[in-house]
């Protein structure tokens, strides 16, 4: 049975940390997070990094949008922000509607606050191994590998998916920390074959229950960025089995969340294995406040 990365307990010593290193800093850092429209999920996300904001004693700035915000509007309170001299972090929560330029809108960013790493100036810098903002998700997905001793140099990784939030940076990190890396995505031929060689394996596809044991090499360590939120009884009687406990929880709360692994196949091979909930999200959160603190102690050093 693989030992479960316990992302959540990480993620607590981490910000436990901080939270004496800022109050010894005399700094407050403030993050600006930006919500356009009503998406359920991103709202709660959002919500939570507020959360986290309070509980380190940041200075949390929310602005929600409505769905039809031009991109004039978007763009004055992103520049605004920019010189905003209380504001460290500005985050811009996507996906946002499609009538915005989402690369335009992400590049207005200062590339001094663009605490998510998604500006093409970190994004450049990452790939050529400068100090940069690295995404938060890939940081914590570094942080919870190294956490668990887990060994990177001349190992095989295999990342599925090809997002520039995940896909792409966490590939380049693994590189950087001298893994052989291959990305895969939805036409690469033979996938599961392929993720059968990773010693690391690192599912973010968003397809719930994508991962089953065929693409798990007995031995491998398997990190599931996937949270997919599964609403109907039918689809997830056949995921999970008749049998599920999560058939319940639909039934009680209207949904319940499950990660891009086949979570009870993958157990029994893997070595190592993120659980969802409370594997790579709270590293997410927990980066994105690091992230923040960093850029915060950047600007009182420039003065
Ligand atoms: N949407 C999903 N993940 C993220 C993230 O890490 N940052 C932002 N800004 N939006 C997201």
């Amino acid at each position: 049975m693989a030992v479960l990365m316990d992302g959540r307990t990480l993620a607590h010593k981490i910000t436990d940390g901080m939270r004496h290193e800022v109050d010894a800093s005399g700094l407050r850092p403030g993050l600006a997070v930006i919500l356009v429209g009503e998406n359920p999920a991103s709202a709660v996300y959002v919500r939570m990094k507020e959360k986290a904001c309070e509980k380190l004693g940041f200075f949390s700035s929310g602005f929600r949008l409505p769905a039809d915000v031009s991109e004039a509007e978007l763009t004055t309170l992103i520049l605004r922000l920019n010189n905003d001299p209380d504001i460290h972090g500005i985050l811009l929560q996507l996906p946002i509607p499609g009538h915005l330029d989402e690369k335009k809108m992400l590049s207005l960013i200062s590339p001094d606050k663009d605490v998510d790493g998604f500006h093409p100036v970190n994004v450049g810098k990452l790939m050529v191994g400068d100090e940069c903002f690295v995404p938060c998700t890939p940081r914590g997905i570094m942080a919870l590998v190294d956490a668990y001793n887990v060994e990177l140099e001349g190992k095989r990784v295999v990342v599925i998916g090809r997002s520039n939030i995940v896909g792409k940076p966490i590939a380049m990190l693994m590189l950087h920390r001298h893994a052989t890396v291959t990305i895969c995505h939805s036409r690469t031929v033979d996938l599961a074959g392929l993720c059968r060689e990773a010693d690391v394996l690192i599912a973010a596809v968003g397809r719930p229950y994508f991962v089953d044991e065929t693409f798990v090499k007995p031995g491998a360590t398997v990190v599931d960025v996937g949270v997919n939120r599964v609403d109907d009884v039918e689809t997830a009687s056949q995921l999970f089995g008749l049998e599920s406990p999560k058939l319940q929880k639909i039934r009680d709360k209207g949904y319940v969340l499950c990660g891009d692994v086949n979570f009870e196949e993958v157990e029994s091979k893997a070595a190592l294995l993120t659980p969802v909930p409370r594997g790579v999200g709270p590293l997410t959160i927990a980066m994105l406040m690091q992230n923040t603190f960093d850029s915060a102690k950047r600007f009182a050093e420039k003065g």
